[in-house]
């Protein structure tokens, strides 16, 4: 059984994959953590006295060395003075609160939580569940932890459910997802951190005494930090050490981080950020706060991906899309901008169908008058005037071009310029009588109202009703600010952030289970909105504005400790690139794109003949390999923070195919032998290499390498198609 209770310990006891994790019942009534790790037969001794062996007796017996103690779920203000996971306010104004054990409850399979995203399971014996009620009596709030563990993969999730058994209101401040203590602080904390054209950066350090913390206050996940923070231990690559991984299963403001305390032990956190977030829970009332996904691997960093990657794709993302190979778009963004009409599409579309495109997108610039950014967000009606006929007749000319049509919308915002702004100027974000702050001449439509999701949900349902539009790409392109609603009382305005997220987790769910059969991207000006909860209602992310292969290789490295290929929408584009102006080879921005879920948005009518056959034949190649990039375990080979090459391995499940890129950025001459070591295959197989009649032993590709060719010129990069022959 992955979970089981021992009664004469009172220790609770979960067995994932290779892991363990064990929680003490304190005779105090408080949960003490005792180990997150590798898999344990069992804990004997008794940690609680071995904690206090050095203290005083007389602070034995009070709360007040609870700050010495490993808390499960620590709260503020009865002795323990880290940072707590829990912080409530009474009607009298105090903010101590004391969860004492109650019981607990173990049962088969995971439930969903109400209102958020989550992990899942298709069977009652695929994991098993925890729940552990406790309780405040003072105020009668009541707090279940509840522990999912799956059978097969070293993965932990966490959420927490709190509800108000007591008469009176009261007001929660903080209510975090996860909390560990670590008995030491001997680990670097690895976080995801970037901006606009540069996410998902891989930021390592060594924890040191005080607070290290990530955060968005941006009421969007963010391309500045991930809702993602690991510890390592020092020295973890990616195939050896300890890592610690918590992932929230959330797209809105969040808070991830470590605390190293006077004693040098650790504490790690996740969850919704409590700045500026207030939640008032009525008597009768409940607050679910998000999952966090919880992964340690013993085998460094390629493990941890691995898992997370294979939880994901199988258990987070959910729909017909799930487990399909994703088609191969044109998208006609940086061909045209906001420049487009039926001809100009229709004409790309075909040129995209002769290379062997299989879907073509419309982007931004086809509805109400928008000709710029600056106009008719919300008015989701198609401009005529670009697209005569309207949808329907565009859509034809796709059929009988055919090829697939996807479009684009960026449905949570209105601009002032807008009828729909013009109709219900109070429908957005704002708080009254202070001036709209507009980034991209735009302001976010109010998620916590019923009667804006309603809006959205029923105009979205008109644009995409035709049945005929297979791809939608949803964007969202600025943050929050003056974040008020003018429905909420003034109790509740700090809900405000919180209360947009769930709004537009109702929307999405309403939409896509509307449209089962349509394959939704999110986007939020590239990776802006780059985590599970998305996931969780679209299947795949674009994950940058910035498609200049050199920087996009730190990009997707980053963005696939966490993420799988498959999610990562990765497009070849013109030279010079648009976002940063470097000129790389054709032959690598498809090697590098080809890394996540491939797609073009150049003009591929432009090219010279040359260049479309090497277009053709990247579109060939990529079919010829997607299910391996797509579906496989992916193997870091060589990272672009650390060198001058970049190098990745996919690999079927049963690693009888495998993919290898590799890519060299600044080029040298005279260099030493070139020999790309491989990870993942079947040692004791012999590998073809496609395309040539080559065949390697797996046990040598590992431990001897192939031979990488000699590069002249910048941003060289080749790819190896492996597959074994016995
Ligand atoms: C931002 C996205 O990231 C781009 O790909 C593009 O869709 C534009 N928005 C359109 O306005």
């Amino acid at each position: 059984m992955p979970i089981h209770y021992n009664e004469k310990q009172r220790n609770f006891y979960l067995e994932a994959g290779s892991t363990s994790y064990v929680i003490h019942i304190a005779g105090t009534g408080y949960l003490q953590h005792i180990y997150w790790g590798k898999r344990l037969r069992s804990v004997d001794q008794d940690f609680f006295h071995a904690y206090f062996k050095p203290l005083e007796d007389e602070f034995v017996t009070d709360n007040y060395a609870l700050t010495t103690l490993p808390q499960e779920y620590p709260t503020f203000g009865t002795g323990d003075f880290r940072t707590p996971a829990f912080e409530m306010q009474l009607e009298n104004g105090t903010t101590v609160s004391d969860l004492k054990y109650v019981n607990y409850k173990i049962f088969d399979g995971k439930k969903p939580l109400d209102g958020l995203p989550s992990c899942y399971t298709e069977s009652d014996c695929e994991a098993q569940t925890l729940e552990i009620i406790l309780m405040d009596k003072l105020c009668g709030l009541k707090a279940v932890l509840s522990y999912t563990v799956y059978n097969e993969m070293g993965v932990i999730t966490r959420s927490v459910r709190f509800e108000n058994e007591g008469v009176k209101a009261l007001k929660i401040n903080r209510a975090l997802s996860a909390s560990v203590d670590f008995t030491d602080h001997s680990f670097e904390l690895l976080t995801l951190s970037g901006a606009w054209a540069r996410e998902t950066h891989i930021d390592r350090r060594a924890l040191v005494p005080g607070i290290q913390k990530v955060e968005s206050k941006r009421c969007a996940s963010s391309p500045q930090q991930n809702p993602f923070v690991a510890l390592l231990r020092p020295g973890t690559d990616e195939e050896n050490g300890d890592v610690y991984a918590m992932n929230l299963v959330y797209s809105g403001s969040f808070t991830a981080g470590a605390e190293v305390d006077e004693f040098g032990t650790t504490r790690l956190q996740i969850g919704i950020n409590p700045f500026d977030f207030s939640w008032k829970l009525e008597s009768g009332k409940w607050f679910q706060t998000p999952e966090a996904v919880m992964v340690y691997s013993d085998c460094g960093l390629g493990k941890m991906s691995r898992t997370f990657h294979s939880l994901y794709r199988n258990r987070l993302c959910r729909g017909s899309w799930r487990d399909k190979i994703r088609p191969i778009l044109l998208n006609s963004w940086e061909v045209m901008y906001f420049d487009l009409n039926k001809d100009k599409l229709t004409s790309l579309a075909k040129q995209a169908k002769q290379l062997g495109f299989e879907l073509f997108v419309m982007d931004d610039g086809w509805f109400g008058h928008r000709n710029d950014a600056k106009s008719s967000l919300g008015d989701w009606y198609v401009d005529e005037t670009k697209l005569p006929g309207g949808l329907s007749a565009l859509i034809d000319g796709m059929d009988e071009i055919g090829i697939g049509f996807g479009i684009w919308v960026e449905p949570e915002m209105v601009s002032p310029d807008s009828d729909l702004y013009r109709a219900h100027p109070d429908w957005c974000i704002h708080v009254p009588d202070r001036y709209r702050t507009l980034k991209r001449n735009q302001l976010i439509l109010d998620l916590s109202r019923d009667d804006v999701c309603e809006f959205i949900i029923d105009i979205i349902s008109k644009v995409l009703s035709s049945g005929r539009v297979r791809y939608v790409k949803w964007d969202m392109n600025r943050n929050m600010t003056e974040a008020g609603g003018e429905l909420l009382p003034p109790d509740k305005q700090r809900e405000i952030g919180h209360r947009y997220i769930l709004g537009l987790y109702r929307i999405m769910d309403a939409i896509t289970s509307k449209f089962p059969d349509i394959l939704f991207e999110s986007c939020a000006s590239g990776g802006g909105r780059f985590d599970p909860g998305m996931l969780y209602y679209m299947p795949q992310t674009w994950t940058s504005d910035n498609t200049d292969a050199g920087e996009r290789m730190n990009i997707q490295y980053g963005t696939s400790l966490a993420y799988p290929a498959v999610a990562m929408a990765a497009h070849v584009s013109d030279v010079p690139n648009h976002q940063n102006g470097r000129i790389t080879p054709l032959e690598t921005r498809g090697f590098v794109a080809m890394g996540g879920n491939f797609g073009y948005e150049m003009d591929v009518s432009k090219p010279s003949d040359q260049e479309k056959e090497e277009i053709k034949a990247q579109i060939e190649y990529y079919k010829s390999i997607r299910h391996i990039v797509q579906f496989g375990d992916l193997y870091r080979l060589q990272s672009p923070y650390e060198g001058n090459t970049s190098a990745w391995l996919n690999v079927t499940a049963d690693k009888s195919e495998a993919v290898v890129f590799h890519v060299k950025k600044l080029t040298e001459c005279n260099v030493k032998i070139r020999i790309l070591k491989l990870a993942g295959l079947d040692p004791s197989r012999q590998y073809s290499v496609v395309g040539t009649d080559e065949v390697y032993g797996g046990d040598e590709l590992i431990n001897i390498g192939l031979i990488i060719p000699a590069f002249k010129g910048d941003f060289k990069g080749c790819s190896w198609h492996l597959k074994a022959i016995d």
